[in-house]
């Protein structure tokens, strides 16, 4: 499963860059207007330490979103271009398809969605578990099914595990299959974390200081 971080917070890509096992950035603009840093800028800097950064496209209409995707594509080859999940973001999807842009196909709430989005030749789309959970419902459940459908099809389009709000998210996402988990940096810096593994090197350490031994 690929690991990417969800933030527009380029010391944050940083940081978990360095520890070599990230894979790709999502950003949307509400990650934008938290940090309030340029967007081409942050873009930019974000490519130069992971392979694939979601860039996410702000015009509602498919030639807005066209000229806004060619832009951004034109920033770098590690750009992937978001694009919001609606009609006019499929059309938009199928021309930047027909030009080899990778894009990732966002805001997806359903299987129906996830196929369109996937015939529209999406690289990726991005289920958001976490808003689901937030409306009483399982998110995950979502990602089973998109994923029960994908075993019957040849589909090329990967399943972006979006909206992650704790590690429970990150384990179902790899034991279910899903290709990609784009998770926050407070929920990342846990990922490494468990009190057995602190309690056991305790145990470890103090022993051996025992043995006298350096
Ligand atoms: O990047 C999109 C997605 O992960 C948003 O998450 O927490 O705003 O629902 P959230």
């Amino acid at each position: 499963m690929k690991l990417f971080l969800d933030t527009a917070n380029v010391d944050h890509v940083r940081e978990i860059a360095a520890l070599g096992i990230l894979d790709g950035v999502t950003t949307n603009p509400s990650l934008v207007l938290k940090e309030g840093k340029d967007f081409k800028e942050t873009v930019l800097a974000m490519c130069e330490l992971v392979k694939e950064v979601s860039a996410q496209v702000t015009a509602t209409d498919v030639e807005g979103m066209k000229t806004q995707a060619l832009e951004y594509a034109g920033w770098h080859k590690h750009v992937v271009v978001k694009v919001p999940m609606t009609t006019e973001g499929l059309k938009t999807v199928r021309f930047l398809s027909g030009k080899q842009i990778k894009t990732n196909v966002t805001l997806v709430f359903s299987v129906p969605q996830a196929i369109l989005a996937a015939k529209a030749g999406a690289t990726m789309i991005s289920p958001f578990v976490g808003r689901i959970d937030d409306t009483g419902g399982d998110g995950m459940l979502l990602i089973a099914d998109i994923l029960e459908a994908w075993r019957h099809y040849d589909f090329d389009t990967q399943v972006l595990v979006a909206s992650v709000r704790k590690p429970e998210h990150v384990t179902r996402a790899a034991t279910m299959g899903a290709h990609i988990c784009t998770i926050p940096f407070a929920v990342f810096q846990h990922l490494s974390q468990h009190p057995l593994t602190d309690a056991g090197l305790k145990k470890f350490l103090d022993d051996w200081e025992k043995t006298k031994q350096s």
